[in-house]
């Protein structure tokens, strides 16, 4: 298939790139910043571009069969709109090129799945960090579920880097209120380019924990 992936520089985005490719797929690399994507390979082409420019979206997102998003940042601090707006001009460079699968990465903790991402998350980390930027993903959750295309939220717990594991629990009540689930980059890169194609999450959103 042919992969636009969003965020191509960062941790998942470079881990959803790497198995993309193994997998056999043409991916495209959505990023700010060309020279930090260390990947070369003849099926991966990289296109310069930031979400928040509209303008610079038309070419990466045309002739593309799929759209991950495993857009972030590190603004915690601070009022953000990045993710939302971001996805919502993906969202439009999407229906104006006629791609409708669109598997978005957000977290555990939002919306539907609130407090699922542990005690620790809910009374410390979330409320006195991350509030701006839960926020914001909640907003973000919520443009993707009204658009017209065809979405699967994928919620993972705490990410790591550790390795990837092609056995993991995901459904769409995974998580503990309690103690905080983990999941690495890797096994979430890998679920997400199983469900590519099938049908079990879409219109979804699913949580994904070891
Ligand atoms: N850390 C956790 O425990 C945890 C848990 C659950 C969910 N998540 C979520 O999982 C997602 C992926 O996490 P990660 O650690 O892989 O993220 P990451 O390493 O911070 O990567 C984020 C990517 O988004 C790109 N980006 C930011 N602003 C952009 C813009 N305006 N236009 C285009 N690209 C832009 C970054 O580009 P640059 O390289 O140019 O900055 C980077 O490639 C995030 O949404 C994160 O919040 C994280």
């Amino acid at each position: 298939m042919k992969l636009l992936i969003i965020g191509g520089t960062g941790k998942t985005g470079r881990e959803l790139i790497k198995q993309g490719l193994e997998a056999g797929h043409t991916i495209t690399a959505l990023v700010r910043n060309p020279k930090k994507l260390k990947i070369t390979h003849k099926k991966l082409k990289v296109k310069k571009s930031d979400v928040l420019l509209p303008e610079s979206l038309d070419l990466p997102f045309q002739d593309q069969d799929a759209v991950i998003s495993a857009l972030g940042h590190k603004r915690f601090f601070i009022k953000t709109s990045i993710l939302s707006r971001g996805t919502q001009n993906c969202i439009d460079a999407m229906q104006k090129h006629h791609v409708t699968r669109f598997i978005c990465i957000t977290s555990l903790g939002i919306n539907e799945s609130r407090f699922k991402l542990g005690i620790y998350y809910t009374l410390f980390t979330i409320p006195l960090i991350l509030y701006f930027y839960f926020l914001d993903k909640s907003k973000q959750e919520k443009l993707i579920m009204k658009s017209h295309l065809e979405w699967t939220i994928v919620r993972p717990g705490q990410l790591t880097n550790g390795k990837k594991r092609t056995t993991y629990k995901h459904s769409t009540k995974v998580g503990h209120y309690i103690f905080t689930k983990m999941i690495s980059r890797a096994s979430v890169a890998h679920f997400i380019l199983q469900n590519i194609t099938s049908l079990t999450y879409k219109y979804k959103a699913v949580g994904i924990v070891n």
